[in-house]
């Protein structure tokens, strides 16, 4: 099938790209040149494992094309996915500046009847304004059908999602649509799941929703293990094993960040707004993220009253691990309070540097390795669990520091193997180690 996908992020590029790889013809289109131009070259503007090679083998077996212009792009095109971003306006809503000027350039450009697909995140409602708007700006008399198609990809595997994810949702009020997308689809072995409009575009606010929500409720659960002597990891796991509840997104850690829960949690309370509904659960969800990003934060204050002048190890910018981004990752908030408090913050991420450098406070200095960045400062903190911090020798941590104290924001390592390596160890929701009372810092 000939394919048009426009925006190409995170959503468009991988979805055009896998497109590709089970035989469709794509054009992915963007409006920055610059970034066509590499794209051409195989070179992707997002750091996703696999998907360089994905493009490089499309490109060269002529299924796969980029360009800054939709006439080339929706020429002899039957089906066009819009992939732009809905990115969060002042009020918490989302922004759909980017969605209207696709749907105004696909209509004067689109040269046969088209189904346009919905990807982005739109609120509930949107689809149909896409088909209203289509309708008004196209110049001959094609049909126009809209579906929405939400994705559910996590950065760092969403190749893998694409494919082996857990389901396909598709909603529309046209079968005739509904029986051509699932034919785009027909290689795929995900069930596919059809609704109508709105439930699909209500579907993918929900999941994310839900998900946050299983995050900040065992996050505050965390909270109260610590003042009672409990262990958050014995008790999500003893959760987790009740097939109701799910054993998944049930690790207690510095809060949730990223391009999608803080964003679809906030226009999923907007769009409430906007129907006159206060949806109380997930107001309490963003509010508790929100202190959830400071608490390691809090905990070092307990120790350490006084911040001027302390040299501190961040290990870890990225929201969460095999990801470069840095969007609403709680090492912001972290930092721009050690700052605040003229701590000096030396920090390190196998590959998020260039954006964090972007979200960071000016006096943050950036190091090479996790060698480099614990060598004589005071103490350390982990913001993100890679798998290099994960199984970086605590003994080695522990002759780095001047005061061998970490503050661990992701539970990275076994309280039992803590206790072996003689540190001083904050987690998340457990008991502390090794604190001694007598300490003088
Ligand atoms: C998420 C959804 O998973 C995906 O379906 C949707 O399409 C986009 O948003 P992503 O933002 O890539 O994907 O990240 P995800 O892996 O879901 O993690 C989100 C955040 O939650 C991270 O900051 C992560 O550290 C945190 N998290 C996750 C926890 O704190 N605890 C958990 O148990 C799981």
């Amino acid at each position: 099938m000939k394919i048009s996908v426009i925006g190409t992020g995170y959503v468009g590029l991988v979805t055009g790209v896998c497109l590709t790889e089970v035989g469709h013809h794509v054009t992915c289109v963007d409006i920055d040149e610059n970034k066509v131009q590499n794209m051409r070259k195989g070179i992707s503007p997002i750091f996703e494992p696999g998907l360089e090679d994905m493009m490089t083998k499309n490109i060269n077996e002529n299924r796969l094309s980029f360009t800054s212009d939709y006439k080339e792009a929706m020429k002899d095109k039957e089906i066009v996915f819009i992939a732009v971003g809905t990115p969060q306006s002042k009020d918490g809503s989302a922004e759909l500046t980017y969605l209207k000027k696709a749907c105004k350039s696909i209509a004067e450009h689109m040269t046969d009847d088209l189904i346009v697909i919905t990807k982005s995140t739109v609120p509930v409602g949107t689809n149909e304004y896409v088909k209203e708007l289509i309708e008004k700006h196209k110049n001959a008399s094609h049909k126009v059908s809209v579906v929405s198609n939400p994705e559910f990809l996590r950065e760092g595997s969403a190749i893998h999602d694409t494919f082996y994810g857990d389901r396909i949702v598709i909603g529309s009020e046209e079968q005739e649509a509904l029986d051509r997308v699932k034919e785009v689809y027909s290689s795929f072995t995900l069930p596919i799941l059809e609704t109508d409009l709105r439930s699909a575009e209500m579907i993918k606010y929900a999941s994310n929703a839900f998900l946050a929500t299983k995050i900040s409720f065992i996050n505050e659960l965390g909270n109260l293990c610590e003042r009672l002597g409990a262990n958050i990891e014995n008790v999500s796991k003893g959760m987790g094993m009740d097939k109701r509840i799910g054993d998944k997104f049930l690790n207690a850690g510095v809060g949730y960040g990223g391009s999608c829960f803080p964003k679809d949690t906030n226009a999923l309370v907007s769009i409430g707004h906007s129907v006159g509904y206060h949806m109380s659960i997930v107001d309490s969800v963003i509010e508790t993220n929100d202190k959830q990003q400071r608490i390691i934060i809090d905990k070092i204050k307990e120790f350490y009253p006084d911040l001027s002048h302390k040299k501190v190890a961040v290990l870890g910018l990225a929201f969460k691990p095999n990801t470069d981004d840095m969007r609403d990752a709680p090492s912001i908030k972290v930092i721009r309070e050690l700052v605040d408090n003229e701590a000096e913050v030396y920090a390190y991420d196998p590959i998020a540097e260039e954006n964090a450098k972007v979200f960071l406070p000016g006096g943050t200095i950036y190091k090479d390795s996790i060698d480099e960045t614990l060598k004589d400062k005071d103490f350390a903190i982990i913001m993100t669990d890679w798998q290099e911090i994960k199984e970086y020798p605590l003994e080695q941590l522990k002759s780095q520091l001047k005061h061998p104290a970490l503050f661990d924001g992701r539970n990275c390592f076994n309280l039992e193997r803590v206790k072996e390596s003689g540190l001083e160890y904050h987690s998340i929701g457990r008991p502390s180690i090794g604190v001694r009372e007598d300490e003088e810092k």
